[in-house]
Parts: structure tokens; sequence; C-alpha cells
């Protein structure tokens, strides 16, 4: 089975051609940065206007790529929520309307099941059951994965998601949008020892998350600096260190609760490189095994919507033309 995904819920248009025998065959991206970096945020209208522009040469750039027309395609699967309703809306009419025109099925992705399915396309990948770590700009969340579809949220946070904790304070330190990465770089400049941060949330039970309050403190510290770049740049190694280890004592928590031994982290923060090797290591003393995506894979992207697309209607599931888009949807 061959899958066009088509992902569009925030700034980047994402394009990919997924097949069930042969992988991945092909992966576009374009990244918005650049026209929302002024506003220092994602402005929604500009967002739905340049996924408009860009959606179709992308579309036609990834059949070429594929080696494949729209004979060869399956199926059409598409970010149906949650996202920017405009954003979300230029992809699922795409989708929709070439799905009627070429005469094919289609299918509506989570896009929170992208990023928890992303690690599925590495080898090696993760085999069912497992524990999911989703930290991304708009969520963050563990979830019991025991199959596809078959996924009971642990853990959300009640506040800010992780990547906007990161986005959040890597503006106080007057670093561009999208600052999560800004703020990791700063971060390897610095060094420990200078800053306190707390690990919210991780002194009670419970796999809950919250994150305003970190991003409260490092703005409480930044005003009380010096405004050094040294200085700044401890306030981003300690804020992230406090994240980090609050998101591994969640999942340590997550993994004893379900016994589980493999540990999936997915969404834009798991590109953090000290994420990563936390994780890994954490996982490594445990005896289980942590996955993510490759880095490429961890920010949206088309090729996990194809994916989990693929996998859902190789299940036999399919979405009605008429559905509409979910800015607000559940997992
Ligand atoms: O998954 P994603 O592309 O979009 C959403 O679905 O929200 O995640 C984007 C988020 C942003 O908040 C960005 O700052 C963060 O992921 N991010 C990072 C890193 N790379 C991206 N956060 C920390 N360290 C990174 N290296
Ligand atoms: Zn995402």
């Amino acid at each position: 089975m061959r899958v066009l995904g088509i992902e569009t819920s925030c700034d980047e248009t994402g394009v990919a051609v997924y097949d069930s025998e042969e992988g991945l065959l092909s992966h576009e991206l374009y990244s918005q940065v650049k026209l929302h970096a002024d506003y220092g945020g994602v402005v929604p209208e500009l967002a739905s206007r340049d996924h408009v522009r860009k959606i179709i040469p992308l579309i036609e750039k990834a059949l070429d790529d594929a080696n494949s027309s729209k004979t060869d395609i399956d199926g059409i699967a598409y970010t149906q929520g949650p996202g920017l309703v405009g954003a979300l809306l230029v992809g699922s009419s795409v989708a929709r309307a070439l799905a009627f025109a070429w005469d094919k099925p289609t299918i509506g992705v989570h896009h929170m099941e992208g990023h928890l399915l992303a690690p599925m396309l590495e080898d090696p990948c993760p085999e069912f059951p497992f524990v999911a770590l989703l930290v991304s700009g708009g969520h963050s969340m563990l979830v019991d994965v025991k199959g596809i579809g078959e996924y009971e949220v642990l853990g959300e946070s009640i506040d800010d998601a992780a990547g906007e904790a990161f986005d959040k304070t890597a503006k106080l330190l007057g670093l561009d949008y999208p600052g999560g990465p800004h703020l990791a770089k700063l971060a390897d400049e610095g060094e420990g020892g200078h800053y306190a941060f707390p690990r919210p949330m991780t002194d009670r039970p419970g796999l809950d998350f919250s994150f305003s309050g970190l991003k409260t403190f490092a703005a409480n510290t930044i005003r009380a600096s010096d405004g050094q770049r040294q200085t700044y740049a401890n306030i981003a190694y300690a804020f992230q260190e406090a994240v980090v280890d609050t998101l591994m004592i969640k999942c340590r928590r997550a993994l004893k609760q379900t016994g589980r031994k493999r540990l999936v982290i997915s969404g834009g923060v798991s590109a953090n490189k000290h994420l990563r090797a936390a994780m890994k290591k954490m996982l490594n003393d445990m005896g289980g095994q942590a996955f993510y995506p490759a880095l490429n894979l961890c920010t949206d992207n088309g090729a996990m919507i194809a994916y989990a697309g693929c996998q859902r209607m190789a299940a036999g599931q399919t979405s009605s033309l008429s559905e509409v888009a979910k800015p607000r949807w559940s997992l």
C-alpha cells in the first residue's frame, strides 16, 4: 500500500510518500520559520496563506521523488487536527479534493499520533507495547501505546507544553523564534551549578506536567541577572537541565507504573540532544531501550502522517470526504 501524507497543522508544509513494502519513498518539507520570525511566533493567517502557496508544488515534488503518479497512490492521509484551523483546512481540503479527483480513499490523522509513530520509520523501530513521551510546541504527554490506535493518555501538561516553555524562555533571553533549538545551543556555552531551577510537580504522585512555573522562574532569574552572555548561557543550561530532569522523573514513573521496557520520545523537543542522551542512558540503566525519530522527523513533517495513515488504511479504516478539520481534538 502506498500513501501520500500531507501535514499542515502549524508552520511547516510537509508532504511524503510512504510505501508499506518499500518504506519512506520521499519526504518534502517547507518551513515557514523565516516568515514568522519578525513576529516572534506563528501568525495563523500568514501560515494558512503560505501553505496554499507551497502545498501543490510540494505534492508534485514528493510524487516525482517517489517515482509515483496518481495511479500508484492507494490513499491520501492528512493531518485532521489538532492545530491552527486555517492551516489544517488547507491540507485537509487539498487532500480531499485530490482524493475526489483521483478516486482514492482518504484518512484524517491525529497530529500527535503522527509524532507518536514517527520512530517506527527508524531501523530498529520499537515493538508494541511502549510508553511514548510526546513533547512538542503544543503538547506534552505521556501515552501508553499498546498498538496502532490503542492509546491511553497517562499524563499531560496542565499549562504550557515543554516546547512552549523552551520558546517563551528563549524569547526572554533575546533568542529568535522558535527558540528551543537556539536555547539548546546557548546552553552548550553554559555551565551548571549556578542556578537551582525547580522540577515542577515531581514531588507529588501522578504523571501530569506543568512548565509555566519554570518559565516564570526563568523570567525572574533573567530580570535579576547582569544580562551578560555567559550569565544567559548559564541560565539556559539550568533551564534545559530542569526540563530534561523533570521529563526523566515522569518517564521513569510511567515505565514503572506500566511495567513497559521501551520508551519512545517524539515531537519537536525530542530533537534536544541532552534529552536524547539522558533518556538513552536512563533506559540502558533500567535494562530497557529508548527510541526516537531521526532529527529531521522530530519536528512536524509529512512522513509521520503518511506512515500513520498507511497503518490505519491497512487496518481497513478510511475517512469520509465530508470530514471537517478538528483544531481541538484529544488523542
Ligand atoms: O512538533 P513540533 O515541530 O510542532 C508542534 O507540533 O508543536 O515542535 C516544535 C517545538 C518548538 O517549541 C521548538 O522550540 C521545539 O519543538 N524544539 C526544541 C528543539 N528543537 C525543536 N526544543 C528544545 N531543543 C531542541 N533542540
Ligand atoms: Zn507537531
